[in-house]
């Protein structure tokens, strides 16, 4: 009987590589690796070399960094989304799109099972399970690092005994993970929250004191809420993102330091960087302040925090999250237009917008001349509108009732 087969989630790190060898040890599987090119800046033909010399069978590069941008960063930028006010959901968002990946390879391979290298303390396990069962629910999700009780220390010596090549470099204290939406930083001192997070851990953004005295303006174009040109050049989303991170991190701005609260009920000092993400998100948000109406706005609010929530919690292929998708887009038919951003020491300010289907008139805001807002019938309108309150108000406030005796408990 031929061995059963588990696709892997491929990073090239430690844990991803130790798993390999644990994956044919303990499941008695063939282990074929997948890395996903979410624009994480690694060498990935070199990723594909290592899985096979730790021991996979077939290792596969996927460049998703398109579908990343159209199918993953988009609908998040439409939807404003950011988990508890601060954090872009980066990492959250390529979890859904590499078990996508995961679940294809797995079909065209007949695989019975696929694994991934999350520990059982974090977010991430929660997000490449649940995609991966709401896509196939006929496939089994192993979790080594869940499984196995090894330290870093033990992982390096049951990869020395197992050939996984181990890289001599001087292992950085820090847990990183990066894509075009962010990187994330986590681990080493970043766990006191009480504590600055030490430059040494930023790797996209220059210090904003570091940062350029002179300002730097770009401009962004939007097509119905899809950000298609920086500057005036047009470019396909992922390579604008691309270029939106290079120049809002010279300026050191998108640096978020966030107390999260995980799926799995514990609280987490984590650090981002997120320059493209930061600037996009501000100016998509003023774009849609000048051509959405105010009930609009209210309402996508309130959506957009619950979209931002169902990200993080590993919730992208639910039937509810796809409701608020078609409900998301049909909201950027008019933000179309453009908006102009400030970069300027870790700042990133909106500084002027257009579009031709502003709601902003004119001659409605003005207060010189030119003025066509019929300001007469304003005192009707307040009579009207406020005849609720003068109602309630008129009647006055109840005598207070006598205080009811209380009863006496030592009797
Ligand atoms: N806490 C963030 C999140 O849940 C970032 C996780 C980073 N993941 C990692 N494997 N280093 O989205």
């Amino acid at each position: 009987m031929s061995k059963p087969k588990v696709v892997l989630a491929y990073s090239g790190g430690l844990d991803t590589s130790v798993a390999i060898p644990w994956l044919r040890e303990n499941k008695r599987a063939d282990v074929i690796a997948v890395t996903v090119d979410v624009g994480q800046p690694v060498d990935l033909e070199r990723v594909r070399q290592k899985a096979l010399a730790s021991g996979a069978v077939r290792a596969y590069v996927a460049d998703a960094r398109q579908e990343f941008a159209e199918e993953f960063l988009l609908p998040a930028l439409q939807a404003n989304a950011l988990y508890e006010g601060v954090y872009p959901l980066s990492t959250a968002l390529a979890r859904p799109l590499i078990a996508r990946h995961l679940v294809d390879v797995a079909r065209q391979e007949h695989a019975v099972f696929v694994a991934h290298g999350c520990t059982g303390k974090g977010n991430d396990q929660v997000r490449f399970d649940l995609s991966t069962t709401g896509l196939a629910p006929e496939l089994e999700v192993i979790a080594p690092a869940r499984e196995w009780s090894m330290t870093r220390e033990d992982e390096i010596v049951y990869a020395q005994q197992h050939g996984v090549p181990v890289e001599a470099t001087k292992s950085s204290p820090y847990s990183v993970d990066e894509n075009l939406w962010g990187r994330s930083v986590e681990c080493g001192i970043l766990e006191d929250p009480a504590v600055e997070p030490p430059e040494e851990a930023f790797a996209w953004t220059t210090s904003p004191q570091e940062a350029p005295f002179e300002p730097e303006y770009v401009r962004v174009t939007f097509d119905q809420g899809i950000p298609t040109a920086l500057n005036d050049r047009r470019a396909p989303l992922h390579e604008l993102i691309d270029q939106v991170n290079r120049a809002a991190g010279a300026h050191g701005v998108g640096r978020i330091d966030h107390l999260e609260s995980r799926v799995v009920g514990i609280k987490s000092r984590e650090v981002y960087e997120c320059p493209a993400a930061t600037v996009l998100l501000a100016a998509h948000q003023a774009l849609e302040a000048l051509v959405l109406p105010r009930d609009l706005l209210d309402f996508k609010r309130t959506v957009e925090q619950r979209y931002a929530q169902m990200v993080f919690d590993g919730l992208w292929f639910t039937p509810l999250k796809s409701a608020l998708d078609a409900f998301v887009r049909s909201t950027q038919e008019r933000v179309t237009g453009e908006v102009a951003v400030k970069l300027y020491k870790g700042s990133a300010r909106v500084t002027g917008r257009h579009s031709p289907y502003a709601l902003y008139q004119a001659q409605l805001a003005t207060y010189s001349s030119g003025d066509r807002y019929r300001r007469q019938m304003a005192e009707g309108f307040i009579y009207v509108w406020g005849l609720p309150a003068r109602t309630w108000a008129a009647l006055g406030v109840p005598p207070r009732r006598a205080a009811t005796p209380t009863t006496d408990r030592t009797a």
